[in-house]
């Protein structure tokens, strides 16, 4: 099994899926940006080859350097985990004829515009929306609509350049900071708290399914740096509230052609107890998703996706164990950290149930919270029960402060 995997070492955790496509028997050929002696120590044992490309973004530029390197050996994969890679892959895959998702499925699970038109056509609740172009466009769908509106980017991620606009003065605001987007959706806002709907699936059916909670709104962790954004995965899948998103999920897979691998949707329930599609890519979600998803069922899901993608099957065993919460922190202050206070006691409060505690250091550089939801460092903690998980990450989001100078 011969398998090309876009991007094997960025962001960081594409390191643990190249070790679960070393760990299944797979020769893995690594194209990426990164100058060859730049790679991380880490991904080398795992890579049998590996092409350094000038511009990885430049789809056309990357498919003839891979094709021309690669000329002459057998390609049975082409793999990407990372959102940008995953239309590339499929593009690749096309080129040289190999198994696996079609650019025009791929672009499903990419365009939030289209992607929402093919989960409606299929009967599905989304959010009403428009694609648009102009601010003239922009203004004409708002009327359409009504507020309150979102309006973000055809291809976003890290809500980046998301706005919720309240009125005619708010609309005009966002159309000024949104200048040089050259394509924006504009849709109805959706009052609900919010969950993922993450799957490992085996051509569209999930083997693997896992719902997890965000504390507060994502739009919300992206406004303000204050909050210590909080995700916890829910062991009990089978409680009454979240069978409407449950459902609504594997019906956005079948509607979007899902075939092997992960895929991350994020969905709303409202106040009435409708779930409402929010988006969905086909690739794991960011940050520590996966990691929590593992230590809920204490299996090693980088390596069961390898397997899927490689063989499809999967090996794991997903029973659940555990609520897990990812707790993310944010320090007070510019420059270098200088403080921790209350990790100590947080850590003896809640005793073994952290089994992750990645904060900064004093001495370290403060990441920048709007570029990376790890921010200055993470906490990892579990409870079989939801309301002990919950009330630790809430104790960590609150009472562990870290300041910087
Ligand atoms: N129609 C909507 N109604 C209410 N809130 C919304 C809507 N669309 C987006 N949001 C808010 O904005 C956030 C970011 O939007 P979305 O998930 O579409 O973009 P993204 O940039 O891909 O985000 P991320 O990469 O963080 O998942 C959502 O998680 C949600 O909090
Ligand atoms: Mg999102």
């Amino acid at each position: 099994m011969r398998v090309v995997f876009l991007s094997p070492a960025y962001p960081p955790e594409m390191v643990e899926y190249a070790r679960g496509l070393a760990e299944v028997g797979a020769e893995v050929y690594g194209v990426a940006d990164t100058p060859r002696d730049q790679l991380p120590a880490a991904v080398r044992p795992y890579l049998r080859d590996y092409l350094h490309v000038p511009r990885i973004m430049d789809e056309v530029d990357v498919m003839d350097r891979v094709s021309a390197w690669l000329r002459g050996r057998s390609i049975d994969r082409v793999l990407a985990n990372w959102e940008p890679m995953v239309e590339l892959a499929a593009r690749l895959r096309e080129r040289w004829g190999m198994p696996g998702m079609s650019y025009d499925t791929a672009r499903g699970f990419r365009d939030k515009q289209l992607m929402k038109e093919r989960v409606a056509a299929a009967g599905l609740r989304v959010p009403r929306s428009r694609r648009v172009h102009t601010a003239h466009e922009a203004r004409a769908a708002a009327e359409e609509i009504g507020y309150p509106l979102i309006l973000k980017p055809i291809a976003g991620a890290g809500s980046a350049d998301t706005f919720r606009v309240d009125s005619q003065g708010e609309l005009d605001a966002a159309i000024r900071s949104l200048v040089g987007v050259p394509v924006v959706s504009c849709e109805e806002y959706i009052d609900g708290q919010e969950y993922t709907f993450d799957t490992l699936c085996i051509a569209g059916k999930p083997v693997v399914e896992s719902v997890m909670a965000y504390f507060p709104k994502p739009l919300e962790m992206r406004m303000h740096e204050w909050v210590s954004p909080i995700g916890i995965t829910v062991r009990d899948m089978e409680q009454e509230s979240l069978q409407g998103g449950i459902t609504l999920g594997r019906q956005v897979l079948s509607a979007l052609g899902m075939g092997d691998g992960f895929t991350h949707m994020e969905w709303f329930l409202t106040s009435s107890g409708e779930a409402v599609f929010g988006e969905i890519g086909a690739r794991p979600g960011g940050a520590k998703i996966v990691d929590q998803m593992n230590y809920t069922c204490d299996v090693d899901l980088f390596r069961e996706w390898a397997r899927v993608a490689c063989y499809q099957s999967f090996e794991g065993h997903a029973e659940r164990k555990y609520n897990t919460a990812v707790i993310f922190k944010r320090a007070q202050g510019h420059g270098r950290i200088t403080r921790i206070d209350g990790l100590t006691e947080w850590l003896r409060a809640c005793g073994p149930w952290v089994v992750e505690e990645r904060l900064l250091r004093p001495g370290a550089l403060r990441r920048d919270w709007k570029q990376t939801l790890l921010s200055d460092g993470w906490l990892v903690v579990r409870h079989p029960e939801w309301n002990e998980a919950l009330q630790m990450a809430q104790a960590a989001a609150s009472k562990i402060r870290i300041y910087a100078q």
